[in-house]
């Protein structure tokens, strides 16, 4: 199974800014790509064609969407669709990332409509989840991820597993914050993670991808990636200069 190293952008940088870094990741990253690793930028929507193109040429790279919206087209202000995303080069999106869940006040069933429909429409997706702290000092890991992933993975249907489908484990404490979750915290929340899968997925669910996301940075990035059901990563800070997200992709 490939680790897969991938960098959400966020709302950072113009068209013009997201092309020169990912030119430069490539050139850092492309040439030393080992095998078992494969990189995923999700820039912003403006930037989806300029980041497509600079990385049309780089092996083991592919472009996402940070987010979608679950129809095929229609009256949605604002929002776009998964064939508007693979017109630009997307292979893969993002859905339910704790920004979206906890600032823009996205609900668990929007969620799952949107893993569900971008997977019909031939989109790879990276599902995220975790808890806040909140919830953790409650003693209610267990019952959120159990809850976001049932929701999340709703209307996923068994052929889209493993191979299209990611799970991205971000405890909200742990995201921006520089406070990353420690070895015993991230063993045990994959492991849950893993065992919602099998339950769900029956086999396949073992080689579904989880990835770890929360101040991932250069210098803590092979020790997480070293864990126990932590197939890759997902960064945000730290992935915004070529140098830094190229470290971690090779670390
Ligand atoms: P940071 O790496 O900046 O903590 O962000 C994590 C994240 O939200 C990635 O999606």
């Amino acid at each position: 199974m490939k680790k897969l190293m991938a960098a959400n952008w966020k709302m950072y940088k113009t068209a013009g800014e997201a092309r020169t870094t990912a030119a430069s990741l490539a050139a850092l990253a492309a040439e030393a790509l080992p095998d078992d690793r494969e990189v995923l930028v999700f820039p912003p929507f403006t930037a989806l064609s300029s980041v497509g193109d600079a990385l049309r040429h780089a092996p083991g790279f592919s472009v996402g969407g940070q987010d979608v919206y679950p129809a095929a087209e229609g009256a949605f202000t604002g929002e776009i669709s998964p064939a508007m995303l693979l017109d630009c080069g997307c292979g893969w999106v993002l859905t339910g990332h704790s920004e979206r869940r906890h600032v823009i006040g996205e609900t668990d069933e929007l969620v799952g409509r949107k893993t569900a429909f971008s997977l019909t429409a031939g989109l790879k997706v990276v599902l995220c989840i975790g808890e806040t702290i909140e919830e953790r000092e409650a003693g209610r890991l267990a019952e959120v991820l159990e809850r976001q992933m049932a929701t999340g993975l709703a209307g996923v249907k068994a052929d889209a597993v493993p191979d299209a489908i990611a799970v991205a484990y971000e405890p909200v404490w742990a995201i921006g914050t520089g406070k990353v979750a420690g070895p015993p915290e991230i063993i045990d929340a994959h492991a849950k993670v893993r065992q919602l899968l099998v339950s769900r997925f029956g086999e396949a669910g073992r080689a579904v991808r989880i990835l770890y996301g929360g101040s991932v940075k250069p210098e803590n990035a092979r020790e997480i990636i070293a864990l126990d059901n932590v197939d890759g990563v997902l960064v945000g800070g730290a992935s915004l200069q070529a140098d830094s997200f190229s470290r971690i992709i090779l670390a």
